[in-house]
């Protein structure tokens, strides 16, 4: 300390602190971590990096009643991406003897590299690792929310990888004395928006188009190349490149890592690439890009708002489990990572996302906002006493326990929204978004527009 007071050391440390970024390079190294820009494939993690706020109640306030929509934990292996990459890429893998691995670094982990899938096994199944995830979730809402009653019931899509979830999950939370009734929610063509997985029963919406093709092929040409001069004889192909980025995924979460995740196999940028890719992928099918997203996704959020904003609820904790699909329509409904929201530039959310090349500054990242067990709670504040504010109910969104801001609604304590601006918001979005029935052209009998299923 005696040293701050020698001119010299006085000097340094003003120039220095004019710098910030060289504090920066003298003490943190640059560290990348491919899990987290894995895209579809990222195993849950909590993104605090680009705005890390708090995730406590803001001062004042106290959670009085919460829902949660999450995604399904980590399963062995999603069904289209093992037909699709990964079995094409093992199947020739196991097949070609024509190249002595062991000699060509980075790729002679090969050499003595074994399929984390047994032969013959059905590929989509949960993993107890996934289990044990969905139980941590548990243990943090727990932690969280000390005085919340535990809920009676909790909702789960009915197919094992979303069901097991919610099993796992209601085994961490509940306790002798308030056992829980896990409820599973039909998937069908036929439900109308009464579901969590509404978009089946949408006849007009469609999948992206594959639009991620294009960055698909333009971040795997040079991989391909290096691969290719490494061992000319083995024809590296998209497939393998893309088969060998989610092995990095699917395999950390089976054997706690992968060699396929070294970043001497596939560079930051590389990595950063796929993510995009990934990233475009979903723009289009369940993100901004898909005029359908939105109203898909707003009748899970109008239901549970009016569960939230009721004088009184059966339960102070709504919890549901489901896929990627319902979570990043909500995300559109409520105006949530749109790549467009800021800046004024009136920029047309599709050329947001440019095919050929990446926008390092988009809201949207998969990685980040629907990695396996993702999740979007909205909580409701009781607030008395923070200065500055009313005292009243005050309603905020967060996703992987990061509080987000309601785009047009946060006049309350750490930017949450207020009972009345909340009202006006859902007014807002259901003239943007509603009428399931009529705009998804529905064209069976029985339709609903609501989600009715928590009553
Ligand atoms: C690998 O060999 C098996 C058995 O000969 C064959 O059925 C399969 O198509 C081959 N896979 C590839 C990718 O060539
Ligand atoms: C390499 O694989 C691609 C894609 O399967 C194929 O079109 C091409 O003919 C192959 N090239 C060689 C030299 O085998
Ligand atoms: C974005 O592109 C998709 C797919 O081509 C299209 O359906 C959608 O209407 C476009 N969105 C806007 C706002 O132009
Ligand atoms: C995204 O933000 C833009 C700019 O504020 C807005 O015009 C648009 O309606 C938003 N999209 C959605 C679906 O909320
Ligand atoms: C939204 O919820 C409110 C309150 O339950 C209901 O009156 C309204 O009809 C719902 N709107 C849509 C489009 O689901
Ligand atoms: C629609 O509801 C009616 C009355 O509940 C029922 O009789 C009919 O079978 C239902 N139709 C379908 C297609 O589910």
């Amino acid at each position: 300390m005696a040293q701050l007071d020698h001119p010299a050391s006085f000097k340094l440390l003003s120039l220095f602190s004019l710098i910030p970024h060289a504090w920066a390079t003298l003490y943190s190294p640059y560290a990348f971590d491919p899990l987290k820009h894995l895209g579809r494939v990222s195993p849950y993690f909590e993104p605090r990096d680009a705005q890390p706020s708090s995730p406590d109640a803001p001062q004042g306030c106290t959670v009085t009643r919460a829902a949660y929509l999450s995604r399904h934990g980590a399963i062995n292996v999603n069904d289209d991406d093992y037909e699709d990459w990964i079995e094409p890429f093992l199947s020739k893998f196991q097949n070609h003897t024509g190249t002595d691995w062991s000699k060509i670094p980075p790729l002679n982990f090969l050499a003595n590299y074994v399929s984390p899938f047994a032969p013959g096994e059905e590929p989509e199944t949960p993993t107890r690792i996934g289990e044990l995830e969905s139980t941590q979730l548990a243990a943090d809402i727990t932690i969280r929310y000390p005085s919340l009653k535990i809920p009676s019931r909790v909702w789960a899509s009915a197919p094992d990888r979303t069901f097991f979830s919610g099993k796992a999950f209601v085994r961490g939370l509940q306790t002798d004395d308030h056992p829980i009734n896990l409820v599973s929610v039909v998937e069908g063509h036929q439900g109308g928006a009464n579901s969590l997985v509404p978009y089946q029963a949408c006849p007009a919406y469609h999948e992206g188009n594959d639009e991620a093709k294009t960055y698909r092929e333009i971040f795997t040409k040079p991989i391909k190349a290096r691969f290719n001069s490494l061992a000319p004889e083995y024809n590296f192909t998209t497939t393998d490149v893309v088969g060998m980025i989610l092995l990095c995924g699917y395999e950390s979460v089976i054997r706690g890592n992968s060699p396929f995740c070294n970043l001497e196999l596939f560079s930051p940028d590389e990595w950063l690439g796929w993510e995009y890719a990934d990233d475009i992928r979903y723009h289009y099918d369940v993100g901004y890009g898909n005029p359908f997203s939105g109203i898909i996704g707003f009748p899970w959020f109008n239901a549970t708002a009016e569960l939230l904003m009721r004088e009184t609820a059966d339960e102070d904790l709504y919890v549901s489990f489901s896929h990627r699909t319902l979570p990043s329509m909500a995300f559109v409904a409520m105006g949530l990572f749109n790549n467009s929201a800021f800046g004024g530039t009136g920029a047309a959310i599709n050329d947001t996302m440019p095919l050929d090349r990446i926008n390092p500054r988009r809201a949207w990242r998969t990685s980040e906002i629907t990695p396996c067990l993702g999740n979007l709670a909205i909580e409701r504040l009781a607030c008395k006493g923070s200065y500055g504010f009313e005292d009243g109910d005050y309603y905020r969104p967060l996703v992987n326990h990061a509080p987000q801001p309601l785009p047009g609604c946060t006049d309350g304590p750490g930017g949450s929204c207020s009972r009345s601006g909340f009202e006006s918001f859902i007014e807002e979005k259901e003239k943007m978004f509603g009428g399931f029935s009529q705009r998804c052209q529905v064209d069976y009998d029985n339709s609903t527009d609501f989600v009715s299923f928590y009553e």
